[in-house]
């Protein structure tokens, strides 16, 4: 069982224009996957889920749909904090959310605070997240204090740094590229592609992912005997 799941959450838009929708009620969808398979997760237990919801480049979409996403994102935020407390599961979020509108902001600290003490799961939302801001941004931070620029100092100053490193990451939609998310953490990471959209990834969906990250091996530069040998020591 991967003990970190990064999911790139693709395709809301094309689903619903697909079905003659506006792309919003594909966003709406799309918040029922996140629901389904974060308890999906959470009873699988992985202990991290890491969800990109906005990307700091999503902010030039056109207006409406970034405030329609805006409102879908508070609504989430307040709609799901029974749910993560029940299932004991800590919100936290990276990314630029100094960005996000005021009642956004305000919704996700109080659902933090709610959260807080929660500690089967790590639900990990990526909000105005830049991935190679956030690189430069920890580089600068350790170059203005003096500290040695290392892969663990650095590793340490990324908004990820308490999380266990991703094990596996999965891209909806058919589109294989990573668009800017978690470009330090994903370097042994497991890439998992599938043509399915966001709003139609379900528990099975993730149930194949998982199955398929299972029937991989995972080789860290070694070969594959070095592996074997490792695994009867
Ligand atoms: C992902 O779906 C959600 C966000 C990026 C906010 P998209 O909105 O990117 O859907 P497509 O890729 O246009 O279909
Ligand atoms: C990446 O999806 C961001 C999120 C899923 C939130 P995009 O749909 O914005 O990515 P590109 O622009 O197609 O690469
Ligand atoms: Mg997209």
């Amino acid at each position: 069982m991967p003990a970190h799941i990064a999911i790139i959450m693709d395709g809301n838009g094309r689903f619903a224009e697909g079905k003659g929708l506006p792309r919003l009620e594909g966003h709406k969808l799309g918040a029922q996957s996140v629901q389904s398979v974060t308890r999906e997760c959470r009873r699988l237990g992985v202990k991290a889920l890491t969800l990109y919801a906005f990307s700091a480049q999503n902010w030039s979409r056109p207006a409406a749909e970034v405030a329609g996403l805006m409102e879908l994102l508070e609504s989430y935020l307040v709609g799901e904090r029974e749910e993560l407390t029940g299932n004991d599961i800590r919100l936290q979020t990276i990314g630029q959310t100094e960005m996000l509108p005021d009642s956004v902001q305000e919704a996700l600290a109080e659902t933090k605070r709610l959260t807080e003490h929660c500690r089967s799961m790590t639900l990990t939302l990526a909000l105005s997240y830049d991935s190679r801001q956030e690189i430069a941004n920890a580089a600068q931070k350790l170059a203005m204090s003096g500290t040695k620029v290392t892969q663990a100092s650095l590793s340490q100053m990324l908004s990820t740094a308490t999380l266990p490193p991703v094990d596996l990451m999965i891209r909806t939609s058919g589109e294989q590229r990573i668009s800017n998310f978690l470009l330090w953490e994903l370097a042994y990471s497991e890439l998992y592609f599938t043509e399915t959209p966001w709003p139609e990834f379900r528990e099975a969906d993730l149930l194949t992912a998982i199955e398929s990250y299972g029937a991989r091996e995972r080789r860290f530069g070694m070969t594959s005997a070095q592996i074997e040998n490792e695994g009867k020591k």
